[in-house]
């Protein structure tokens, strides 16, 4: 989604906001634009698609003297939602040559204010809700106001969820931010003051972070930042060392962040296991701290990738721990008036710790009484600060945007969970308890030897490359593991995917069933797979291609099948229960060999943001 950085107080501060930019690029987004003074003027370039041409653009303007590098400067990535992709759209948009607007999220208001803006002479130049902020500071400073007041004022108009970053060539010594649901972090220089979407595009230029929270706007000079809360009492926010993690983001000798980030699992997921796993191999999830000082049931809330870890964490939390888990999409959760009855508390699962939809899920929660509790990939973000308590993956910055290590690191997580309560609840006795706790341990060698199925996983993706559609059947663990596969391929390939539980099929999607329709199987001996090869049977009957990734115990079951992966040999009950961890090592391969073979945009595939802070 849409990022934004500003400087104020560096020589070079358009260079280093275009530093900034970069690395927001992994949250996706369609066309850049930056802008900074220079002789009482705004100086504004933009472009379309990669950030690439906006710096190649700055340059050719820095060589004819028709841009110049000064000490404000603000840019912006944008991910469109009002208006085409097109220059006219993206930010940073302006007022009259006044002043200069970037903005994350949705002004929901916008149609409102831009019909009186209009009336009273503002011209609009592009389809946003974004422009009429930079009308509504414009009409306040002409009324007197200095951009502190005017800045007020525009948030009195305005609704929505939104961070911006506005600049006023009155006052070329400030910059004015303010933050409602979306992300904003402000960073503290030396002489000079910083602000990002994420402490990430400002951590080349700091290590001292401040989050803004809902509400809050600041004026920020120079030397000197006042922050004010929601109801304009100056405050002072907590500031925070983040450590740079800038050496991680890089691509490591591979070809997409999400080839490193599927082969750095295995070395990875020991940071997450080891940060809730003691020397004493007992678990450190402090279970009332999650909402379960007696039992009750639980709900869990996420989205997409997310979501379907949830899914797999009931599967496991259900059967392990006899708990009662209701998973909800978090985009449904705080509109359809949901019971909390038998619940204490709720967990969300988000990489990001960003994701509107999810972050809306857990205030919501709140407002109903209930514990909220999160697992997050990254610290510091809305989710981790706004939660009683996260339990986070550790497995450092993920950056292509299809998940795929904080996947399956959420589910270790999930894991452990039902193994605690399993624990509290009697559930689950010792011997049984040591032997998950000691699969866990084995899971990152497991998934070493998944990735050696690579080479076959080819020969899959290259088979299916041209399909329109494919299908996904699981059974057990493996249903959520289908959906998920799915998803994976369809937004990485742009490939229509559906992923359906097996014994679904018969009851509807099997209509879809044509000729040479590739039909994906997960499989592994669970007591279940003859009903399972049953379902893909009459799928092949009716025509369908199938490809089976199975164990050794089911391989030889589905002689029919056009293509056969035999997974490597694992224990019975090891890779069974943990089944859904070791067959996503297929799913993100395949997705992302399919995805290559078409010549798509693996690590930012079309339309898509890693960080989705709009609803
Ligand atoms: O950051 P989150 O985990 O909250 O993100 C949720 C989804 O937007 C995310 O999982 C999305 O589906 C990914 N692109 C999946 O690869």
């Amino acid at each position: 989604m849409c990022g934004v950085v500003g400087i104020i107080g560096k020589k070079n501060a358009s260079s280093l906001v275009l530093e900034g930019l970069k690395k927001l690029e992994y949250r996706g987004y369609d066309s850049a634009g930056i802008a900074s003074f220079y002789q009482k003027s705004i100086q504004v370039a933009k472009s379309e698609g990669k950030l690439v041409n906006l710096i190649n653009k700055v340059n050719d303007l820095t060589k004819d003297n028709l841009y110049y590098d000064t000490s404000i400067a603000l840019g912006h990535t944008r991910w469109a939602t009002h208006g085409n992709v097109n220059i006219k759209n993206a930010h940073p948009l302006t007022s009259e040559n006044r002043v200069a607007v970037v903005h994350n999220g949705i002004i929901e208001n916008y149609a409102s204010i831009k019909k009186t803006l209009e009336s009273e002479g503002y011209v609009f130049t592009s389809q946003t809700d974004t422009e009429v902020l930079p009308h509504l500071f414009n009409k306040y400073l002409k009324k007197g106001h200095d951009f502190l007041q005017a800045g007020r004022l525009v948030l009195k108009d305005i609704k929505g969820a939104f961070a911006f970053v506005a600049i006023c060539l009155d006052f070329p010594d400030q910059l004015f931010v303010s933050r409602n649901s979306s992300p904003l972090a402000i960073g503290l220089g030396e002489g000079s003051n910083f602000v990002g979407s994420d402490a990430q595009s400002i951590n080349h230029l700091t290590n001292k972070i401040i989050y803004l929270e809902d509400g809050d706007y600041a004026l920020i000079k120079v030397n000197n930042i006042e922050i004010f809360n929601n109801e304009s009492n100056k405050i002072d926010r907590k500031i925070i060392n983040v450590q740079s993690e800038l050496g991680l983001i890089t691509k490591g000798g591979y070809k997409h962040f999400m080839e490193k980030e599927i082969y750095e699992q295995p070395s990875v997921i020991p940071h997450t296991i080891s940060s809730f796993i003691n020397p004493k191999s007992t678990i450190d999830i402090d279970l009332d701290k999650l909402g379960f000082s007696q039992k009750s049931s639980l709900i869990i809330c996420a989205a997409g990738t997310s979501y379907y870890a949830a899914l797999i964490g009931k599967y496991w939390i259900e059967q392990i721990a006899d708990v009662p888990v209701i998973v909800d999409l978090a985009s449904e959760y705080r509109y359809r008036e949901p019971s909390i009855f038998g619940q204490s508390s709720m967990l969300v699962i988000s990489q990001s710790g960003e994701s509107l939809d999810t972050l809306m899920a857990l205030r919501y929660a709140k407002k109903l009484g209930l514990k909220t509790n999160a697992i997050v990939n990254v610290e510091g973000s809305t989710i981790d600060r706004e939660v009683d308590y996260s339990l986070r993956t550790k497995v450092g910055p993920e950056i292509g945007v299809a998940s795929t290590k904080s996947f399956t690191s959420q589910l270790v997580i999930l894991f452990l969970i039902a193994i605690a309560l399993g624990k509290k609840f009697n559930n689950l006795k010792p011997p049984k308890i040591e032997s998950y706790v000691s699969y866990l341990n084995k899971l990152p060698r497991a998934i070493s030897k998944m990735l050696e199925l690579e080479s076959q996983i080819i020969t899959v993706a290259q088979a299916i490359k041209n399909a329109n559609s494919v299908i996904f059947l699981g059974r057990g663990y493996l249903y959520p593991l289908a959906l998920e596969g799915a998803l994976k391929l369809k937004e990485l390939s742009y490939i229509h995917a559906e992923g359906f539980a097996a014994g679904e099929m018969k009851h509807g999607p099997i209509a879809l069933i044509e000729d040479k329709l590739p039909v994906i199987m997960f499989l592994i001996a669970d007591g279940l797979e003859d009903k399972s090869i049953s379902n893909l049977q009459e799928a092949h009957s009716r025509g369908a291609k199938i490809f089976l990734f199975a164990d050794k115990a089911c391989i030889d079951k589905a002689p029919f099948a056009h293509f056969k992966i035999e997974i490597p040999n694992f224990s019975d009950e090891f890779k069974s229960v943990l089944s859904p961890v070791l067959m996503s090592i297929p799913a993100q391969l395949l997705a992302y060999h399919v995805a290559k073979e078409r010549g798509t945009d693996v690590d930012q595939p079309r339309n898509l943001a890693k960080s989705v802070t709009v609803e």
